[in-house]
């Protein structure tokens, strides 16, 4: 369990996690970050994150359809959306959603769609997965508002992982929602393991089912 913030536990259903986080009323849940524990780092999503983020869905089997929540702030080849393009099989799917438009990525002919939205509204990714003719999500990476309230929602899309799917999220080292739903993720379940937790680095973390 994490210490660095003040955390409160409610008992509210939400698959995966053990109870619903919560920083409120001390602190908003709808804060990206405070700017407290801040230590500058180099590059957003370091070669050591890009390192893991490859591993892990080349661990993944299988992997048809990968979600990425907030995609491509950093140039391509060093950004998460990079590493998932370049590693991702020819005949796999990748849906990036993004408050902003990222529909420069997006190539149908090789797979990529990207969707314009508040990744908070599921209904979007879930009726392009009906269309494109699939059932789950294999491979979730979650890196976009960094909230308590939007990384509880990002988690929700769990309840569509593969029975041997991963998920990968983003900025575990002190961001509070990542750091929240990290440490509230039921150990029953899931493994869980954070990973570049040393030096300036955002952190990032790997979770897959039991
Ligand atoms: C930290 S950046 C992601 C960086 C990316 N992983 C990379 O390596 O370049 C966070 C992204 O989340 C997006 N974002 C912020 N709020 C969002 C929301 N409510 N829904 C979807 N995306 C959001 C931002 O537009 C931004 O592109």
């Amino acid at each position: 369990m994490n210490s660095i913030y003040h955390v409160k536990q409610f008992d509210d259903q939400v698959f995966g996690l053990a109870y619903r986080p919560s920083l409120a009323p001390e602190r908003s849940d709808d804060t990206d970050f405070y700017g407290e524990f801040y230590r500058p780092v180099p590059r957003e999503f370091s070669a050591a994150n890009q390192e893991v983020l490859r591993q892990a869905l080349m661990e993944t089997p299988d992997v048809r359809c990968i979600l990425e929540i907030g995609v491509q702030r950093n140039p391509l080849p060093e950004s998460s959306t990079g590493i998932l393009l370049r590693n991702k099989a020819a005949n796999a799917i990748f849906i990036g959603i993004d408050i902003e438009d990222k529909s420069h990525l997006a190539d149908e002919s090789r797979g990529i769609f990207t969707i314009q939205g508040d990744s908070g509204d599921r209904s979007p990714v879930y009726a392009l997965m009906a269309r494109l003719g699939i059932a789950a999500i294999d491979f979730l990476f979650i890196d976009g508002w960094h909230s308590v309230n939007q990384c509880v929602a990002d988690w929700r899309y769990v309840e569509r992982l593969s029975p041997r799917g991963t998920v990968a999220m983003h900025d575990t080292n002190v961001h509070p929602g990542p750091v929240l739903v990290f440490d509230a993720i039921d150990e029953r379940l899931f493994d869980k393991k954070k990973y570049c937790t040393e030096g300036p680095d955002w952190g990032i973390s790997v979770i897959r089912r039991k």
